[in-house]
């Protein structure tokens, strides 16, 4: 008998306190045969800046979790933490978390990190957002948390993607700020969704690359081109979208920060399970 456990009784599994904790599904949205978010409960304990990921996953047969990276999607004062995903067809982890019902459980590491946050960006006037796919799941959280525009007068977030239903998440969200009792004062003429395709046609059509490239970007937003003194960026997308947004900043002479050492962008990649 193990000397843990009263006698009788089998002795408890044993928790691990740098392990990930169980959370509940709360809600569930499918945008479109690739693109899904979630909703889940928040351990009190669970604190993150808004713009950070975290390690999400599931139990797997043998036991062991089956953890990936993701962008938390909500802002750090929400009760709830929400996520946004693509749907991997053969993807390990995606392939069986897009079958998530509300009640089920996920899995949600302890240690969110990450460099697309405010801290890790000097002050500046205007801060660009740029998105590419679920790239814009960091920023669906820092759109929703009210020190983004204390910190800067003027916010854009861009969010390409290929297909016009793809926007869907972005497009409902930016809407809905309008309305909300925390920020909807705040986002008011400071806030603006630059939303582009690649594949489908759609208002707006382009990679971002090829608008900054080209100044149309500036000219539709009514914005002078980029300028190290005044403006500010992050960046989420592909490995190829960041490194080709990154050689843009750097012609525009912007520096790269972190959060040891802040600076005018900030890159992360965009996790796919
Ligand atoms: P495109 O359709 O021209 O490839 P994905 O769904 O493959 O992650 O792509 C999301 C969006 O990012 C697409 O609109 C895609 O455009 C665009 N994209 C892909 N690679 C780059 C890149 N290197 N620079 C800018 N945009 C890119």
């Amino acid at each position: 008998m193990s000397a843990d456990a009263p006698a009788g009784q089998p002795a408890a599994t044993k928790v691990n306190p740098n392990g990930p904790t169980e959370e509940t599904v709360l809600s569930v949205e499918h945008y479109t045969d690739r693109l899904f978010r979630f909703r889940t409960t928040r351990p009190q304990s669970f604190r993150f800046r808004s713009g950070e990921f975290v390690m999400i996953g599931l139990p797997k047969d043998d036991g062991k979790p089956l953890l990936r990276a993701y962008s938390v999607a909500s802002p750090s004062w929400d009760e709830e933490l929400e996520f946004y995903s693509i749907k991997v067809p053969d993807g390990p982890l995606t392939s069986r978390l897009e079958a998530i019902q509300p009640g089920d459980k996920v899995l949600l590491g302890r240690k969110p990190t990450g460099t697309l946050v405010l801290d890790a960006l000097t002050q500046g006037k205007r801060l660009y957002m740029f998105s590419t796919g679920t790239g814009f799941a960091p920023f669906a959280s820092l759109v929703r948390d009210p020190e983004t525009y204390e910190r800067y007068d003027e916010v854009i977030v861009t969010h390409t993607c290929r297909d016009v239903a793809e926007l869907t998440y972005s497009k409902n969200l930016v809407a809905s700020l309008q309305d909300d009792p925390l920020v909807g004062e705040m986002v008011e003429g400071k806030l603006t969704l630059y939303a582009t395709t690649t594949r489908e046609p759609h208002a707006r059509m382009g990679r971002i690359t090829t608008l900054i490239e080209t100044g149309k970007l500036f000219t539709d937003l009514g914005v002078p081109p980029l300028d190290p003194s005044t403006d500010r960026a992050m960046m989420c997308g592909s490995m190829d979208m960041i490194q080709d947004v990154k050689a843009l900043m750097l012609k525009a002479n912007l520096k790269e920060g972190s959060n040891a050492a802040p600076a005018e962008f900030v890159i992360e990649k965009a996790f796919a399970g």
